[in-house]
């Protein structure tokens, strides 16, 4: 009687069988691996409380990704409990499903960004950006003061709304009519934001900057930095199984 390992000889020393049996092992592979993606909807578990970003959150990004802040900075908290202890909660997919591109970067310089928002007062953030050495002396991050200084210019924001609607971000048609006139509604103290923050919940209406008379690119960048990883309540799913539990004793 053969061994299993004198089979195995067989096997490996004939080229045409051995690609053969390799050939039949990669294609049941892939056929569990790939087959299942054309029968479910959607890769991502779908969580209460994400949402499109609004427009100033939005254009705060691609200020972000404009000066490079993902060259230092990632955006996706590991499920690793040292990871889980610095920065909260790990990041669930659903928290970046609505990044065109994705923000989760490989580099961290700079610790992770995923759950700064709410973390720091808007006054230490623009403090952080004009001078970082200002408030963490020992800090390498360079300066960004012109933001402050510059006026927010997007261009239309209908447009990259629609843009963004089209590559699947559910976006309104009322929040595409309204993005110019919300992109200014959210950073003005003066303006009622009830109709903003009802279409785009948890959204920090507010002046950002420090300036209340401008529209400048910190008041979007900070807009942006504030809101991250607020959105989704994370916390839920985890306390409430925690209470499950303790109903069940
Ligand atoms: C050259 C690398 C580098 C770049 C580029 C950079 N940062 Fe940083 N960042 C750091 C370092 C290092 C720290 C930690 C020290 C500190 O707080 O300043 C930091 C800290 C931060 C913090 C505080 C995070 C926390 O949890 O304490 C924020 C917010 C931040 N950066 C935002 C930004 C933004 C927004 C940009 C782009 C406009 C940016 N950074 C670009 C290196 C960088």
């Amino acid at each position: 009687m053969t061994t299993i390992v004198e089979k195995h000889k067989k096997l490996e020393r004939n080229v045409t069988f051995l690609g053969l049996a390799a050939f039949a092992a990669v294609t049941v592979g892939g056929i569990v691996e790939i087959a299942p993606l054309f029968w479910i909807d959607n890769t991502i578990e779908k969580v209460d409380g994400m949402r499109p970003y609004t427009p100033l959150e939005q254009a705060g990004r691609d200020i972000y990704v404009r000066e490079g802040c993902y060259t230092c900075h990632s955006q996706m908290i590991r499920p690793f409990r040292d990871e889980v202890e610095r920065y909260g909660h790990y990041s669930l997919a659903a928290e970046s499903m609505y990044d065109h591109p994705f923000q989760w970067g490989s580099k961290r310089t700079g610790p992770d960004l995923a759950r700064v928002g709410n973390r720091y007062s808007d006054e230490w953030h623009v403090q952080h950006l004009k001078d970082p050495r200002a408030v963490v002396p020992e800090s390498i991050m360079p300066t960004y003061a012109h933001l402050a200084e510059h006026d927010l210019d997007m261009g239309d924001m209908t447009a990259t709304l629609r843009t963004l609607y089209q590559i699947g971000v559910p976006y309104s048609q009322d929040d595409i009519a309204k993005a110019n006139d919300d992109l200014k509604t959210q950073a003005d103290p003066n303006a009622d934001a009830a109709d903003l923050q009802k279409r785009y919940p948890k959204a920090q209406a507010r002046d950002f900057d420090g300036d209340p008379k401008r529209l400048t690119e910190m008041d979007a960048l900070v807009a942006y930095l504030q809101m991250m990883g607020t959105l989704v309540d994370v916390n839920a799913p985890a306390a409430q199984e925690a209470l499950a539990k303790e109903k069940g004793r």
